[in-house]
Order: structure tokens, then sequence, then C-alpha cells
């Protein structure tokens, strides 16, 4: 199986490269399966229904999203009714959204998962328990599952490599979002899990994490809030592409990254 992941779609940017490029990625890149974390899709802060059903139609197979997973209130029926996209499974059980997915795959059903992490984020249950239950739940749903990828949105890199390394043997791939800001420590545990601490964002990299430099700048000096826009040069896809063999081990990573505007 071939899974390209991408990291956080941002904003207009982020999400018109990947309406634009999804079904020539996944053919040249020869993918079985393409899943994107979009919770930055909308002006910088969560989804949209209609992006993402738009998201649906290219191609992209399933959504994962974070901390910005409500922003916009109308994603909230997306969430309690399709399949093809999921909340944190260690967010509270009281939370819309499912906590874990299986997409069917022409290389056999690949299992979704996101987490969160818990250093400088809201609390949340611990992200290897509820790891361990969605594992369960959906092993026990769909026997023939072998695949899983796992994305973990964190802040701090030692809260993915704790949850990457603690799921090692147990799922395909471990890839981090959030920090908008791809790592190059990409590699295969020894249990045979893909992982990478961030993926990297699909957005505007002439920017502060996807943001208009001069406006971020502004509220860091003042420490007077205003309206971050998003900025709009240097756009470049970023994740991470996992080949696995049939019994879900990974046996190949790499980073992707695609600039679309090199000239800035
Ligand atoms: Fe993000
Ligand atoms: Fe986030």
């Amino acid at each position: 199986m071939r899974i390209l992941f991408l990291g956080d779609l941002v904003g207009k940017p982020g999400y018109s490269a990947v309406l634009k490029h999804a079904e020539s990625l996944k053919e040249s890149l020869k993918l079985d399966v393409l899943v994107a974390n979009a919770e930055n899709a909308s002006d910088g802060s969560g989804l949209m229904p209609r992006q993402f059903k738009r998201l649906m139609e290219v191609g992209v197979d399933a959504i994962t999203l974070g901390d910005h997973i409500y922003k916009c209130r109308d994603i909230i029926a997306t969430l309690n009714k399709d399949k093809r996209i999921v909340k944190p499974a260690n967010y509270p059980s009281e939370s819309s959204g499912r906590t874990w997915t299986v997409v069917p795959t022409v290389a056999g059903p690949l299992g979704i998962i996101s987490l969160m992490g818990r250093v400088f984020m809201r609390p949340v249950d611990c992200p290897l328990a509820a790891a361990d239950r969605a594992i369960d739940e959906m092993r026990q749903a769909n026997p023939d599952l072998n695949h899983v990828l796992v994305d973990v949105h964190a802040e701090a890199t030692s809260d993915k490599q704790t949850i990457g390394r603690y799921l090692d043997g147990k799922v395909t791939a471990v890839i981090g979002t959030h920090t908008h800001v791809p790592t190059a420590d990409t590699c295969i545990f020894p249990g045979g899990t893909a992982f990478q601490c961030d993926a990297g964002m699909c957005g505007p990299y002439e920017s502060i994490i996807g943001r208009d430099i001069e406006r971020v700048t502004e509220t860091f000096r003042s420490f007077e809030p205003v309206h971050f826009h998003v900025a709009t040069r240097d756009v470049r896809l970023c994740g991470v592409i996992v080949d696995a063999d049939p019994d879900g081990k990974a046996i190949a990573v790499e980073r992707f990254e695609k600039r679309l505007d090199p000239a800035g």
C-alpha cells in the first residue's frame, strides 16, 4: 500500500493547491490512498462542509483535523455523519465526530486515527490510551485490517516521539501535524512503523506558519491581537509518502514536497 499523507492545508493557497493537484499526484506518485489534515483550510482555521465535499471529489480519501476542528461549526454535521473524517480520538466523548475510520483502498483497508498531544495544548485524555482503544475498536470491526495511519497533532516533538515509539509495531505510520514545519527525522522504527515529527503544511511558506509575517510580528511586539491573514507566497504541498507491505509494516518512507511557486 502506498500512502500520501499531506500536512495541514492552510487557507485558500493550501486548499486550492490540493484541489488542483490531488488527482495528478495520485496518478503520478501511484498512490493507493491520499489522506490530508485540513484543520486550517477555511481562512486558516477550520474546515467548511463544502470544502470537505470538494476535497473528496478530487480524490482525497479521508480527512483529519486538530485543535481548529470546530472553528467552522457547520462541519459538526459532517463530522457526525460522514465516515471519511475523524476527530482527535482523545477528545471528550461528548465532542462531535468519530474517533477512527477505515477507508477502502485497492491495497486493502486503511484505518485512520488522529491524536492530540498534551504539551502547550488544551488538556485532553491520554493519547496512548485513546490510541489503544481506537485500534482495538477498528480491528474488532474490521478483522482484515492490517494498515493504520496515525496523525499526531501536537506542539512538542517529545509528545510526537513518545506516541510514535509507543505505537511502533502496532500501526503502519505515525505522522505529525500542527507545527506546519516539515521535520528531517523521517524514519522507520524497529517495529516497522514509519515516523516523521511533522509533515509540514500545504500552504504559503513565505509566512509565519502560514500567516502574514507583518501581522504576526505586530502582535508579537504589542500584545494587541489582530486578525492574522493567511499569507500568499511560496506555496508548497508537504507531506509524507509511506510504502507498506501487505502485513501493514512500513517498508519505505520519504518526505514529500512540491513547490508550486519557486520564485516566491
Ligand atoms: Fe494546523
Ligand atoms: Fe493545530
